[in-house]
């Protein structure tokens, strides 16, 4: 039997407020509509896509039908009022014939095979299935002064999810009998099965914490947070080293440290490496005319450049009270300044390439260290780049992302906090193995975290 991924992209958003349909808000570099079709897209169990969209803005969604990139999205169709509207309207669109409906909020970016081949698998048995999880909150029932009229046993209850699953006959069944109901209304659509057609058992699906549904403003930050950690998956064994064959790879800073190994691993998997640092070659990353002159040298002799890595950075222990003038200006200089003006220089390249930019951070970035201030400092404000780059570079399909190794073992490391303890720290190569993977990861926007 057929399965049928419908994506419910009808609304407003009206609770995140941003003056544009919540489901075109852009997170890691793309639109979360997005982000929910490719889940599903690459879902081996569903047959066919459709969108129903919100009709004001039914047009921003033009490309995602003229890309290609999606075989199994057929239609774009226009949303209706009600969340319950725009179920009938897609359930009007679909063929007579017996197949099985999946209907999944857009604004749930997070969904997974594992939740969408269950209910595809509980089709099956059943003709209906919802999603749901349990609830770390106690729910209570309230009355019109606010006051307590009920507290449910909790462990019997759950926060309702989608995708909710039907055969389509038993959904549009109940829509009819609904129709004939002058009080109708419900908020989805199992609740019309379970009102409508009370006979028809709902089997339920665990879903997860992270396929939550983006509805308040702080929504948007979890969701980028929850991006960032999905992120994670990118392995550090070697064996997962990507063909970088024909490719040409530009590491800035690739001398030692991180940035030679990523340059010796570019290299093994067939890439063109062009690497370019102080002590080597001269080149200083926070001078415009060096780094225009390294990238001309790299594309002069291989005629494309694919990546470029940016591992050069500075890293000096002193409360901001004593560090000299000149290291302030140094750590702006190398660690900020220099990643602006690589990625302006690059972008041409980039470009015509369709390649990617990756830039590194620490896991100060998130907070401020004593002692380093100033280098926690840049390295939030290249984790900001990064999120902004890929945003204005989406159009032009360059992926810019930021590597986050958890301490590291370089001599960058040894001088400022000397030896460290065997096993404490990551390898060089480690790091490398996941940094090749972000290259050419379709991913953008991501801070990758690599840990031990
Ligand atoms: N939805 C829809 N058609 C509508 C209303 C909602 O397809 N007329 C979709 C939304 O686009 C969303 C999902 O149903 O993907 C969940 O609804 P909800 O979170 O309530 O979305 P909005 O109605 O957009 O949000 P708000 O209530 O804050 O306006």
């Amino acid at each position: 039997m057929r399965t049928v991924a419908v994506i419910l992209a009808g609304g407003v958003g009206v609770r995140v407020g941003l003056g544009i349909p919540k489901q075109l808000i852009k997170i890691a570099g793309k639109a979360i509509v997005e982000h929910t079709l490719e889940s599903i897209e690459n879902n081996d169990h569903i047959d066919e896509i459709i969108i129903m969209m919100n009709a004001e803005s039914i047009h921003e969604l033009d490309h995602l039908r003229d890309s290609g990139q999606f075989s199994k999205l057929t239609r774009i169709l226009p949303g209706g009022e009600t969340r319950n509207d725009t179920t009938q309207l897609a359930l009007a669109a679909l063929p007579d014939e017996e197949c099985k409906v999946l209907f999944h909020d857009a604004v749930r970016p997070f969904i997974d095979d594992r939740i969408l081949d269950d209910c595809v698998m509980a089709l099956d048995t059943y003709d209906a299935v919802d999603t749901a999880i349990k609830s770390a909150d106690t729910i209570i029932q309230v009355d019109d002064n606010g006051c307590i009229t009920d507290m449910p046993d909790r462990s019997v209850l759950r926060r309702g999810q989608t995708p909710q699953a039907f055969k389509i006959s038993t959904i549009r069944e109940a829509y009819e009998i609904a129709s004939q109901d002058p009080d109708f209304r419900a908020t989805d659509d199992c609740g019309v099965i379970f009102n409508y057609l009370p006979d028809v058992k709902i089997y339920v699906v665990d879903g997860t914490a992270e396929n939550m549904k983006v509805t308040e403003p702080i929504d948007i930050h979890i969701a980028d947070k929850i991006f960032q950690l999905q992120s994670k998956s990118l392995s550090s064994e070697p064996s997962e080293v990507p063909d970088l064959t024909a490719k040409t790879v530009v590491v800035f800073g690739g001398s030692y440290g991180i940035g030679k190994s990523i340059a010796d691993l570019a290299e093994f998997a067939g890439a063109r490496v062009y690497s370019f640092s102080r002590s080597s070659t001269g080149t200083d990353v926070s001078s415009r005319k060096s780094v225009r002159q390294a990238l001309h040298e790299a594309y002069d002799t291989a005629g494309t450049i694919d990546h470029v890595v940016v591992t050069a950075g500075v890293l000096s222990i002193a409360p901001l009270t004593s560090a000299p003038k000149k290291q302030i200006k140094q750590t702006i200089r190398t660690n900020l300044t220099a990643p602006a003006i690589i990625a302006q220089e690059a972008f041409d390249y980039l470009k015509e390439s369709e390649g990617s930019l990756t830039f590194f951070t620490s896991s100060s970035y998130t907070r401020g260290r004593a002692g380093y201030s100033l280098y926690s400092a840049t390295k939030a404000g290249v984790v900001n780049l990064t999120q902004a780059l890929a945003e204005e570079w989406t159009d032009d399909n360059i992926r810019v992302n930021c590597v986050n190794p958890q301490r590291t073992h370089t001599p960058m490391r040894t001088e400022a906090f000397g030896d460290e303890p065997e096993g404490t720290l990551l390898s060089a190569e480690a790091v490398a193995g996941v940094s090749a993977q972000v290259m050419v990861s379709p991913m953008t926007g991501q801070v990758i975290s690599v840990r031990l």
